[in-house]
């Protein structure tokens, strides 16, 4: 049987930002989803309320031992003006898997997709329509239990908000980013949480981000923790290498997202007859095969950066630096597909969209 999720309309509606003022992150909608966890109700009281702060208890877990998890993913107002999300199902199913991982009580899938879905029908008006714009959406979850003594959490907090954005790296959205080989942190060990979306894996990639930043990068590509050798993924995206017309991603080890858009990637890779693998490759051979001349394209997928062609790759005082301008570029190909099957302008043969009525 459907729950019933209760709504609370805001009597102060804000102002809507101009598309090109967007950015990423920064602006967020007039009502979110809140639904509670406590051990003897489980998740109870599905709500829609007037987007506003939060009370919690400074002993709230979180804080503390950080049990928390969350997800990203987008609404997109198509060409004649309906909305629509992508593969949300999937997103849904990973939010379960962190749940999991992160000893966290799961979800009824039905119940936040029924979420998702009358927080954007209440919302719809924020679903921008600018080139390279959508609606961004947050669920995620944190410990409230006001408690401190090591162990997993006995009350919960699922929220769900909107944020209306424009391209995560700023500027245009096929913008190369310029990459720097991370060889003193790590990400992720094998046995770890790294495969899954919670909160402290990105507090751990900040100040590697910062040093980079520093040194005139945008991102972070993390190798593996046990030889600093293997490649495994960016800070914000899944990582992929051209080598003589062959798309090679690192293979999902238990320590890399298992992306939505690179599984999305891989896909459509295959549906197109493009030879793709996913295996270990170390950084040795992504730069030998530059060495070699048969390194055409890196690129990253995630659900905040789409598609963004690789632009300079730095590792261990060497340079890699790609040309834009090759006909046969797929990050471009991939990038103009994903998006119009997003914003509904091809067809979508893997029934990937899911319509917002
Ligand atoms: C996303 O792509 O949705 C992410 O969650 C990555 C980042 C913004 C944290």
């Amino acid at each position: 049987m459907k729950q019933v999720i209760d709504f609370v309309k805001t009597n102060r509606e804000k102002e809507k930002q101009p598309a090109e003022s967007l950015g990423f992150g920064k602006y967020f909608t007039d009502h979110m989803f809140v639904m509670d966890y406590d051990e003897t109700r489980g998740w109870h009281e599905p709500k829609v309320v007037p987007y506003q702060p939060l009370t919690l208890e400074p002993s709230s877990m979180v804080f503390h031992y950080g049990q928390a998890i969350f997800e990203g993913l987008k609404a997109y107002r198509t060409q004649d003006g309906k909305v629509q999300l992508f593969r949300p199902n999937k997103n849904i199913e990973r939010l379960n898997f962190s749940c999991q991982r992160m000893s966290i009580p799961t979800l009824d899938e039905e119940l936040v997709l029924d979420a998702i879905m009358q927080l954007i029908t209440i919302e719809k008006d924020w679903v921008p329509d600018g080139e390279g714009t959508s609606l961004y959406i947050r669920p995620f979850i944190i410990a409230t239990e006001p408690y401190l003594g090591v162990r997993s959490s006995k009350r919960y907090k699922f929220l769900i908000i909107l944020s209306p954005v424009g391209s995560y790296y700023g500027g245009d959205q096929l913008k190369p980013v310029k990459i720097y080989v991370e060889e003193n942190y790590v990400r992720a060990a094998k046995g770890g949480v790294g495969h899954v979306k919670t909160s402290g894996n990105y507090a751990a990639s900040l100040k590697a981000q910062e040093e980079a930043e520093a040194l005139g990068y945008d991102q972070v590509l993390w190798l593996d923790a046990k030889e600093n050798k293997y490649v495994e993924e960016v800070g914000s995206m899944n990582i992929f290498f051209k080598i003589k017309g062959e798309v090679v991603t690192p293979q999902l080890n238990g320590s890399i997202l298992s992306g939505i858009t690179r599984s999305s990637v891989l896909q459509l890779l295959e549906y197109w007859n493009v030879p793709v693998s996913e295996r270990k490759i170390s950084i040795e051979e992504v730069f030998d095969a530059y060495y070699r001349g048969e390194l055409e394209e890196a690129f990253g997928a995630g659900t905040a950066a789409v598609i963004s062609p690789v632009g300079e790759l730095s590792w261990n005082n060497q340079k890699i630096t790609f040309a834009q301008d090759r006909s046969d570029n797929i990050a471009k190909r991939l990038y103009e597909s994903i998006t119009n099957i997003q914003l509904g302008k091809e067809p979508d043969p893997f029934q990937w969209t899911l319509e917002v009525k």
